[in-house]
């Protein structure tokens, strides 16, 4: 038998997850998780590079995103749950890592250049450890030499930089580290309920994996059927439209009833259904579908110290791991003086 590749991914632990972070990654590792040997990074170094004002949110949010995790199925029997910051040996290969990464190469990343932005848009300072993470993200993926990334595209040019920084230690110094790959998932953004092309928190436009059946339905009562404002519908015998419409995006990605969802659609465009009914059947699937995850987030909620176990478990093998490739960037450097 050849050896499982490896995955390695993460999260910031900023808050609880929602239905955007189910579709654009936590479906895709729950399948991933049977093929592959795959750490998952909860990046709480990461998480302080925006937000170093509320570490008490941080601290919630690695227990609450680890909760999260269990409850959609990923089996910490398979894959290991770790702690960033509790491996110390990210810290130390983002510093090599920054000595081997030339300034203004960094500066034309697409993905930190639009997070700059967007920060200072609200008056927040950048810190140079928030300027640095794409060089601990590529440290974070080439740590367990993982062969694979499974991100949403916004990740895209920081995995292009983790083969860059890969190809130049290899050349330097010879190789240790595979060139891993990026790999998006089915619906790489989910918009939010209010038709913006982000489901965020900030923007209160969110439905939680852990909301309950009411919470749910009032969110999608509200839902905005029309976001161009281009095709407004005030009666249920209005013609209406399907493209771009939020709560058919979602019904094609939550409903498990596809019958009803042709269905629904050819009488929304034909003109013989309510929004309000289209809606009901919405919230009904997402309900389906949030069920069992509701029913085992209860359990690890009562029992946290059982989440607890299963972060240190998950972080300690990957730190096994993770020292022994610091040996081998150490020798392969040359950094070695007694
Ligand atoms: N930057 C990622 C995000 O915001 C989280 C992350 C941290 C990550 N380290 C990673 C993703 C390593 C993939 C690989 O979603």
């Amino acid at each position: 038998m050849p050896e499982k590749q490896r995955i390695l991914t993460g999260m910031r632990p900023t808050g609880q997850l929602h239905l955007g972070h189910y579709l654009g990654a936590l479906e895709n590792w729950i399948q991933m998780q049977h093929e592959y040997e795959c750490f998952f990074l909860i990046a709480d170094y990461q998480a302080m590079g925006d937000h170093l004002d509320d570490i008490g949110l941080i601290r919630r949010s690695v227990l609450e995103v680890a909760t999260d995790w269990l409850a959609v199925g990923l089996d910490p029997e398979k894959s290991a749950f770790v702690i960033q910051s509790y491996v110390p040996e990210h810290a130390e290969l983002t510093m090599y890592f920054s000595m081997l990464t030339p300034l203004n190469q960094h500066q034309k990343n697409p993905t930190l250049r639009a997070e700059t932005a967007q920060l200072e848009s609200e008056h927040q300072s950048i810190s140079l450890g928030f300027f640095n993470y794409p060089i601990s993200q590529a440290a974070d993926i080439l740590l367990p030499k993982a062969h694979l990334v499974p991100v949403g595209e916004d990740q895209v040019p920081h995995i292009e930089y983790t083969r860059d920084v890969a190809r130049r230690f290899n050349r330097l110094y010879g190789d240790v580290f595979p060139m891993p790959r990026a790999r998006v998932g089915r619906v790489p953004r989910l918009v939010g309920t209010d038709g913006q092309a982000k489901m965020s928190k900030s923007l209160n436009n969110t439905i939680y994996l852990a909301d309950d059946p009411e919470a749910v339905s009032n969110r999608i009562r509200r839902m905005v059927t029309d976001v161009t404002g281009e095709n407004p519908r005030l009666r249920a015998t209005d013609p209406g439209v399907v493209d771009y419409n939020p709560a058919f995006l979602y019904h094609d990605a939550f409903n498990d009833d596809a019958d009803e969802v042709a269905e629904l659609k050819e009488r929304y465009t034909a003109g013989t259904v309510s929004d309000r009914e289209v809606k009901e059947r919405l919230t009904e699937a997402i309900n389906r579908f949030l069920e069992p995850i509701r029913e085992r987030r209860a359990w690890y909620e009562e029992h946290p110290d059982y989440v607890r176990d299963v972060l240190l478990a998950g972080t300690q093998r990957e730190r096994a791991i993770a020292q022994q490739t610091m040996d081998e960037v150490r020798q392969a450097m040359q950094v070695v003086y007694t």
